[in-house]
C-alpha cells in the first residue's frame, strides 16, 4: 500500500504543473492573439450554497475543516435570505493565518418550475443520492460531481472518525469526499487521508468510481482551493463557453477518453486565464451512474425553464449556487454575454457589483463574477423571484 502511494506521489510531482509552463504560456499567448483582448484575471473568491438549513451546513464546515465563523454576506442574496450563514475556510502559513474560500450559505423563497419542482426537491434527490452511495446500493452518483476541491490541509479528518461521518476515501487513501448536508454539494479533498481504526477504514473505503480514468499523469495542486467541478450534459459546450467567454485555457491531457465512450464518463477541464496550473474549472458528463428521485437533466431543464422567462430582475433559488470570481471589471463580460444572447443578472451589493449567469445548455455552471468597476449596465437591487 505504501509503495503504490509512493509511486503515485513521484508519478504527482514529477507531471507538476511546472514541468510544462512554456509549453502552456506559449498556447496562453497564442490565445490572447487570437482574440485581440487580454485576458482577464479571475481569483476564485468563494462559493455560494443553496442549503435548506443555513446554520446546519455551515456547522458541518466548522467541525470538519478549518473553517471560522463570519459574520459579513458580501454575496448576492444574502439579505435578501430568510436564513443565513457564513464561514471562512483558512489553512496555516508560516506567517499565520490566510484565507482559503468564503462560503456562504442561503435559505430563501424556492423557486418552482412547472412540474412543482423546487431546489428543496433536488437538495433531497442530492442527499438521497448520497445517502443510497454511503449505504453501498450505488457506487457514485452524478449529483457529487458538484464540489469544489481542497489540498488536504482545510480537512479534519480526525473528527470525522471521531464522530464516525460517512464519508468516502478512495482506494489509494488520497482522494477524499463528503456532502455538505442541506445542499446540492459535496466537498472533495485530495491528499493523504489515514483513518486510525480498522471499523472506520471499513466504513469510509470505497471502490473508485471514476471509470475509465487514467490517473498516471494526475498532478499535485499548486493552491489549496484549486478547482470547482460540475455536473454538465455537454462537456465540450461549457469549454468552449468557458475558453470564449473567461478566456480559459483547455487544460491537456485529458484523463478520460474523448469523444465519449460507452460506460466511460467523459471531462473537459480548463484553467482561468493568468492562473495555470492554479485554478481548475472541470466539467463531468456522466451518463454511467444514475441518481435517487432527481437527476441532472431535470436539475438543469428547471433552471432553463426559469431563464426562458425572461426576466432580468431578479434571480430564482437554484442561482444561489454559485461559484465567486473576484475581476478587475465586469463590463467586457456582460457585453461578451450579449453578444452571445445569453441572459444574464447584474446586480448591486454592499460596495460592489456583482453579475451572475449560467452557462447555455449547462444551467449547473453558475458564476457570480464580483468587481468594484460596472459601468455598461445599470445594476439592479438584488431580489429573489419566488
Ligand atoms: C437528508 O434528509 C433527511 C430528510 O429530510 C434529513 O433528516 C437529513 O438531515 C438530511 N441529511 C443531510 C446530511 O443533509
Ligand atoms: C455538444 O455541444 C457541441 C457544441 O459545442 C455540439 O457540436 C455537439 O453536438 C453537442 N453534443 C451533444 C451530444 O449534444
Amino acid at each position: 500500500m505504501k509503495r503504490i502511494v509512493a509511486i503515485l506521489l513521484s508519478n504527482l510531482l514529477c507531471t507538476s504543473a511546472k514541468d510544462c509552463e512554456a509549453g502552456c504560456g506559449i498556447s496562453l499567448l497564442q490565445t490572447q492573439l487570437r482574440l485581440g483582448r487580454t485576458a482577464p484575471v479571475l481569483k476564485p473568491v468563494g462559493r455560494s450554497f443553496f442549503s435548506e438549513n443555513p446554520a446546519n451546513s455551515a456547522n458541518w464546515w466548522l467541525r470538519y475543516t478549518t473553517a471560522k465563523p463570519i459574520s459579513g454576506g458580501e454575496t448576492v442574496g444574502w439579505s435578501q435570505s430568510s436564513e443565513s450563514a457564513a464561514v471562512l475556510v483558512d489553512r496555516t502559513t508560516q506567517s499565520g493565518l490566510e484565507g482559503v474560500e468564503t462560503l456562504y450559505f442561503l435559505k430563501s423563497a424556492d423557486w418552482q418550475s412547472s412540474g412543482k419542482l423546487g431546489m428543496k426537491d433536488f437538495v433531497q434527490a442530492a442527499n438521497l443520492s448520497w445517502r443510497s452511495v454511503m449505504e453501498r446500493d450505488r457506487a457514485y452518483t452524478p449529483w457529487v460531481d458538484f464540489h469544489d476541491g481542497h489540498w488536504v490541509e482545510t480537512l479534519r479528518f480526525d473528527r470525522l472518525e471521531a464522530d464516525m461521518l460517512p464519508f468516502q476515501v478512495y482506494p489509494l487513501g488520497f482522494v477524499g469526499r463528503g456532502y455538505v448536508p442541506h445542499t446540492t454539494l459535496t466537498m472533495e479533498w485530495l491528499g493523504p487521508m489515514r483513518p486510525h481504526s480498522e471499523q472506520y477504514a471499513k466504513m469510509v473505503g470505497f471502490e473508485q468510481p471514476d471509470k475509465c480514468r487514467d490517473i498516471s499523469k494526475d498532478r499535485i495542486p499548486e493552491v489549496t482551493f484549486w478547482k470547482s467541478t460540475f455536473a454538465v450534459l455537454n462537456a465540450s459546450a461549457a469549454k468552449d463557453f468557458a475558453v470564449d467567454l473567461l478566456q480559459a485555457e483547455e487544460v491537456a491531457p485529458n484523463p478520460f477518453p474523448w469523444p465519449r465512450q460507452p460506460d466511460c464518463i467523459a471531462v473537459q477541464w480548463v484553467a482561468l486565464p493568468q492562473a495555470f496550473g492554479t485554478f481548475q474549472l472541470h466539467f463531468v458528463e456522466d451518463f454511467v451512474y444514475d441518481t435517487v428521485l432527481h437527476g441532472i437533466p431535470e436539475y438543469l431543464q428547471h433552471q432553463r425553464e426559469f431563464l426562458k422567462t425572461g426576466t432580468t430582475e431578479c434571480i430564482n433559488s437554484f442561482m444561489l449556487n454559485n461559484l465567486i470570481l473576484e475581476t478587475s471589471s465586469l463590463d467586457p463580460f456582460a457585453r461578451r454575454l450579449e453578444e452571445l444572447s445569453v441572459p444574464y443578472f447584474a446586480f448591486e451589493i454592499k460596495e460592489r457589483y456583482a453579475l451572475l449567469f449560467s452557462f447555455p445548455g449547462n444551467e449547473g455552471v453558475t458564476l457570480q463574477l464580483q468587481s468594484a468597476h460596472l459601468s455598461h449596465v445599470v445594476p439592479r437591487p438584488v431580489q429573489i423571484c419566488t
